[in-house]
């Protein structure tokens, strides 16, 4: 019986796919890719893209725009789910690709739901993902976690005081989609003193790859969508 895959194809750098990631992609008939725009390349396709037989392999570029307007994402959602279940009933096994880990801050997740509610008989598998996490935290040698420490992971989108009551009550904090609070973040980290435990990194895993501890060079950054820092008590 054909099936539904989420799977996670890691940050961005193909060797850090995994095996079973590979296969999958390379058995799929139809493989479905987020984009924001259209027109607009998909980290998660150019990942895998070496993997796969296009003469053979049909691939959907889908839609998902960058909003929090549930009028405009619901109907995406939905699309998408509603795409794939039409792809499974005759007989397709689908790979929804994504960054990182599905399960992990993914579109994946509102599909999830959807599947659960309106397509039930869908047969689905998530492949996990290394996520753009435990990547940032391998390349710069920065732990995340040791011993009995807590760690808080937290959109920055959230909102400062979620970002600030995080790093009051965790050892490590991770904090994504930095981008749109940069500033006031930084202000934050000066304020508690966080200057000399910060990790910044953009794009990991890619050619584009940046990786800084030096905070007044972080200050200098004009951070993009796909940035993340994990900021520490004290100095590691
Ligand atoms: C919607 S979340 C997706 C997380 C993803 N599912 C994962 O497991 O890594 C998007 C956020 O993850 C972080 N991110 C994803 N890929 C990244 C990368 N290659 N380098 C740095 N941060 C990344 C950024 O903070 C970005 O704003």
């Amino acid at each position: 019986m054909a099936k539904v895959y989420a799977v996670g194809v890691g940050p961005g750098d193909p060797e850090l796919l995994t095996r079973k990631a590979e296969r999958i992609l390379r058995q799929a008939d139809v493989i479905l890719a987020p984009v924001s725009r259209p027109g607009e390349a998909s980290v998660a396709l150019e990942t895998v893209r070496g993997l796969l037989d296009e003469s053979r392999q049909e691939i959907i570029h889908h839609q998902f725009p960058m909003t929090s307007d549930t009028n405009r994402l619901i109907p995406a959602w939905q699309g998408a789910a509603a795409r794939i279940a039409g792809c499974v009933a005759k007989g397709k096994d689908v790979a929804f690709i994504t960054i990182g880990d599905p399960l992990l801050y993914s579109t994946f997740i509102y599909l999830l739901r959807i599947f659960r509610e309106s397509f039930p008989e869908v047969d689905l598998e998530v492949i996990p993902g290394i996520s753009s996490i435990n990547t940032s935290s391998a390349v710069a040698c920065f732990p995340l976690a040791e011993a009995d420490e807590r760690i808080a992971i937290i959109p920055a989108t959230a909102g400062m005081e979620k970002v600030i009551e995080a790093l009051t009550h965790y050892d490590t904090v991770v904090l994504l989609k930095v981008k749109p609070l940069f500033s006031e973040i930084l202000a934050v980290l000066r304020q508690m003193d966080r200057e000399h435990s910060t990790l910044f990194v953009e794009r990991v895993g890619s050619v584009r790859q940046k990786v800084l501890t030096d905070f007044t060079e972080i200050a200098c950054h004009l951070p993009d969508y796909l940035s993340l820092m994990i900021v520490k008590r004290s100095p590691f």
